[in-house]
Order: C-alpha cells, then sequence, then structure tokens
C-alpha cells in the first residue's frame, strides 16, 4: 500500500460516487467500464475528491443494472477484467485517491450458483442460504411482505413447492444471513477485494439483511398528506417493521466492522451503510453503541427534509444532536437513485446545495456530474432501461434520467464513447443530454465562473481549512429563508451563509469574525470584507466567510 499521509480519510476525506456505466466508455459499445475510469483519474484529483466509490461492476445479468451479482468476486467483461480492476486500484491509490466498492449483500442475482443450487431441490446443501417458506394452507405467500419495486417480495417456485423472498425484482433473491455458511461465503467476498487493496465498502441496503425470524405480516402505515414515500406506491402503505432492520443485524455489522478492522494496519479500511431511516435515534444506531459498526450509515435526511432553509437546518440540528461524541456525520444529496441536484433545486440552487454539502460538519459525496451541474435526462417510454417503473408502472419513479452519459465535451455524444472508423459515435445505453454543447467537463474547465470552478475552488478550500474539515457546527438565528452557521477549531472559524430564496438577504455577522469573504456561489466576491458586520446575500447565494 501506499503511504498516505493521513489514515482518517473517510471522515476527513470527500467521496466521488462513479456510475460505471455511465462514467466514460472506451470501447465503443455505448457503456462506460473501468478502463473508462482510470482514464480519467486525474478529472478527479483535478477536481479535488478524495476517494472513489463505484457502483457494481461484477458479472451481473444486469436485471437492475449490477445490484444482481452473479459473482461477488470478478468483473463483467462489459466493465473489463479483474486484472483492469486491479489496474485501477493502483492507478487510483498512485494518485492517492481511496477506492470504494459497491457491496451486496442482502440478495444475489437468481443466476448466481448459490441460487441455482438453493433451487435445485428441498434438500441441497445451499437450500437455506436463500429465504424459502411455505405457501399459507390457500397457496398464497406466507406474509403480505412487499417488494420494493413492486408486487410481492414472496415469488412461488413451482418446481419445489415453496415461496423465496425476494425484496427487489424476483430476479434478485434475498441471502439468508442468518445462515452462518452465507455470512462465511460474504466475508470472504470482502476479504477477497480487502486483500486487493480495496479501501472500504458503500454496503447496498445494508439493514434489509436481517428480517424479523417469526416472518410476521407488516402493519398498515396511515396516510399523510405529502407523503414522502408515496412515489413508492403500494409499498408506502405498509410500515416495514418486520422485513428489514430487526435488530439481529447488528451483530453482523459488528464482526463486519471487525473484519474491517483487522486491515487497519496497512491502511484504514471503511464500512457505509445505505440505511434509509429517517428516525435519526434508529438511523444512528448503525454507528453502534460502541462505536463498534458502521463507520457511517449514510445519511439522505437532507433529500428527504425537502430543499428549504429551515427544513435543511431542523435536519442537520436533528443529527448534531442525537449522535454521540465519536460518531462521525454524513451527507448525501445525489446519487443513481435520486433525481439530479440541479433538477430537484435549481441550477442556481445546485451551487448553494453544493456550498451545503461540502462545508457542513460531516463527509460528503457527491454524484457524477454533479460538479458540472448536470440536468436528468427527459427518457422517453421506449427506451426507459430502469426495472423499477418498468414492473412497477410507476412512471415517475425511473432512474434512468440522472445516470446518463458523463458529458465530457461539446463534441458528438457528449465525448462519452470514442468515435467508430467510420466516424460515428455509437448510441449509449442511455440518452446524452442535449444541453452537452456547454454542460460539459472541457467547456467548464475553462470559464473561471463555471459551477465545476466553483466546486474546485471550494475543495481546495475545504482541504486547506482544518476548521471545515474537522471544526464543530453551530447555527447562528439568521432570516427566514437562510441558513447560517459556524464552524469551529480551536481559534479558527469559518461562517457559511445560504440563501435559499430569490430575495436578497442581510445577514448579521458575529462582530469577532473577520468578515472576509473567501467565496461566494457566483464566484465574483473573494476577499471583499463585509462592511459594517452585515453581509448581504443576493437571491440564491450561499457565501464561506472567515
Ligand atoms: C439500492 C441501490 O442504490 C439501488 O440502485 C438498487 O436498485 C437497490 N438497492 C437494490 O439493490
Amino acid at each position: 500500500m501506499p503511504d498516505f499521509s493521513y489514515n482518517c480519510w473517510w471522515r476527513d476525506g470527500v467521496i466521488y460516487q462513479v456510475y460505471p456505466r455511465s462514467f466514460k466508455d472506451t470501447t465503443g459499445n455505448g457503456v462506460g467500464d473501468l478502463q473508462g475510469i482510470i482514464e480519467n483519474l486525474d478529472h478527479l484529483v483535478d477536481l479535488g475528491v478524495d476517494a472513489l466509490w463505484i457502483s457494481p461492476f461484477f458479472p451481473s445479468p444486469m436485471a437492475d443494472f449490477g445490484y444482481d451479482v452473479s459473482d461477488y468476486t470478478d468483473v463483467h467483461p462489459l466493465f473489463g477484467t479483474l486484472e483492469t480492476m486491479e489496474r485501477l486500484i493502483e492507478a487510483a491509490h498512485d494518485r492517492r485517491l481511496r477506492v470504494v466498492l459497491d457491496f451486496v449483500p442482502n440478495h444475489s442475482s437468481d443466476q448466481h450458483p448459490w441460487f441455482i443450487e438453493s433451487r435445485s431441490s428441498r434438500d441441497n446443501p445451499k437450500r437455506d442460504w436463500y429465504v424459502w417458506c411455505d405457501a399459507k394452507p390457500d397457496g398464497s405467500a406466507p406474509n403480505n411482505w412487499l417488494s420494493v419495486f413492486g408486487g410481492s417480495a414472496w415469488e412461488w417456485d413451482a418446481a419445489t413447492g415453496q415461496y423465496y423472498l425476494h425484496s427487489f425484482l424476483n430476479e434478485q433473491p434475498d441471502l439468508n444471513w442468518r445462515h452462518e455458511g452465507v455470512k462465511a461465503a460474504m466475508f470472504d467476498v470482502l476479504r477477497f477485494w480487502l486483500d486487493r487493496g480495496v479501501d472500504g465498502f458503500r454496503i447496498d441496503v445494508a439493514h434489509y439483511i436481517m428480517k424479523d425470524p417469526e416472518f410476521r405480516d407488516n402493519p398498515a402505515r396511515p396516510e399523510s398528506p405529502e407523503d414522502f414515500f408515496k412515489p413508492m406506491g403500494e409499498y408506502a402503505t405498509q410500515d416495514h417493521l418486520y422485513d428489514k432492520g430487526h435488530p439481529d443485524v447488528h451483530g453482523v455489522f459488528q464482526e463486519m466492522r471487525t473484519l474491517a478492522d483487522s486491515y487497519n494496519a496497512i491502511g484504514e479500511r471503511f464500512l457505509a451503510g445505505e440505511i434509509h431511516i429517517f428516525d435519526v435515534a434508529e438511523w444512528a444506531a448503525y454507528y453502534g453503541r460502541a462505536g463498534d459498526e458502521l463507520h457511517f450509515p449514510l445519511n439522505f435526511g437532507l433529500i428527504k427534509a425537502g430543499w428549504t432553509a429551515e427544513a435543511i437546518r431542523r435536519s442537520v440540528d436533528a443529527l448534531e444532536a442525537t449522535i454521540r461524541e465519536g460518531d462521525w456525520p454524513n451527507y448525501v444529496l445525489g446519487n443513481h437513485d435520486e433525481p439530479r441536484l440541479a433538477t430537484r433545486y435549481g441550477e442556481v440552487q445546485a451551487r448553494v446545495a453544493a456550498m451545503l454539502l461540502l462545508t457542513l460538519r460531516g463527509t460528503p459525496t457527491l454524484y457524477y456530474g454533479d460538479e458540472i451541474g448536470m440536468l436528468d435526462v427527459a427518457i422517453p417510454p421506449d427506451r426507459i432501461q430502469d426495472p423499477w417503473p418498468l414492473r412497477s408502472g410507476i412512471l415517475e419513479i425511473n432512474r434512468d434520467p440522472c445516470r446518463t452519459p458523463m458529458q465530457w465535451t461539446g463534441g458528438p455524444g457528449a465525448g462519452f464513447s470514442p468515435a467508430a472508423a467510420e466516424g460515428s459515435v455509437p448510441e449509449p445505453w442511455l440518452p446524452v443530454h442535449p444541453n452537452h454543447t456547454h454542460v460539459n467537463v472541457e467547456h467548464q474547465q475553462a470559464d473561471p465562473g463555471s459551477i465545476y470552478n466553483f466546486y474546485r475552488r471550494l475543495l481546495r478550500l475545504r482541504r486547506d481549512t482544518p476548521a471545515l474539515v474537522r471544526g464543530s457546527y453551530r447555527p447562528i438565528e439568521s432570516p427566514a429563508g437562510t441558513f447560517v452557521y459556524l464552524r469551529e477549531l480551536d481559534d479558527a472559524r469559518r461562517l457559511v451563509a445560504l440563501n435559499f430564496t430569490d430575495e436578497p438577504k442581510l445577514i448579521r455577522i458575529p462582530t469577532d469574525l473577520a468578515g472576509r469573504l473567501e467565496i461566494s456561489t457566483e464566484m465574483d466576491r473573494a476577499g471583499e470584507s463585509v462592511a459594517g458586520g452585515v453581509l448581504a446575500l443576493r437571491r440564491h447565494e450561499a457565501c464561506l466567510l472567515s
């Protein structure tokens, strides 16, 4: 392992998520690949992030675009080979970038050899590696559990006369983590990658792995007028008490942490869990009572809060008030399951969102393309790829719009795929946004006021300012529609002021703050001194002051 100067990279650094199908295609088949990531690691260095998390690239029938894994310890030929992955890890480490993989423990593909064996007969030794149950006397499913992607979570297997559980697609059968053999095999998967120098894992739907051993029915969930979960259709009508998050999950994460920590002597290894729980105390339990489970459960609270200064502040304050000293916060605003930042909040507000994400106390995760303000792409119905809308019939839930090809240049196909010999560019797996003529990396690198250069400058300020990395968080009272906080470490202080509205706002600055503007979202006020202790925030503007 190369000698990195700091160990707590997951705490001090910024994580950048790459969705490999859409980052860069080097073979000309319209799908991104690992070589494309290797060739663009310098983009991550130029931007100023510290780690990349790569969504699944393992062998898979692609029913859920890689979240249906048929071999956890190899690479899908679409993306390259194991050797390409080893080169990627080395090339990243050479640039002091950490590598985080996506670990998908809750379910495998139905084409995984384990499941093929498991469904082959009731007495196969792998039968109990998955969750099989008898039908009710009338032949119906064992209970009322639902699949996130629509319909019952149970699939009947006529050949062996039992149902198997699938929390997602029926092609994604749930593994039975109560079986010691499953746990041992999955821990071997972690070792396989840790031995190859991988620095950590983002654990897919981490809390799903343990369910109620009695398989009790979920109770109904009362409807509420502005229900965040409503787009999930029938799934939102249940309180998911029994189909995930059973307390036994904590024991598994303690063991997983012990495993990860056993590699620390050669560079700190990290575990983050995708945990969509919005009761902060229940969510925070995944740090472990003694900080001995996940380094952090990923925090989607800001996404759920909605984009108002007041709701965002409430979400941050609730987290800060709940987690214990020693537990480290983190914030997510975008990923491969959510509408793009610039679409959700607006193109100007996307900069305010970046300021928030990069200056709160906690590790930020950035999603590829947000650094150039990429927008969702409208997907024609005949080009929808995502199985969720296709299976559930709920088109608003389509995740394709945020998974479109990275916009590298203003040239044909945004420079995502190479031109073929005859000069034509292949049709990528999802359409490229027509705005790539100006929303692209090349163009924005050359434009000093671009959102790219805003991210780049802010990431450098963050890296060079210990108060922004490790300092405490203290909110300050401010006018409606604004959110203002201090980050303080020893004598160093930084103030962040965000205006969520389309009206100018005046912010009173504490008298003992120097009042020098370090950066504004509009990139035109650096060095300005805030006269009279009052900062005039323009509409949709955010500023960082020392
Ligand atoms: C969560 C992932 O983020 C999502 O993309 C995937 O479809 C489900 N887990 C199932 O693995």
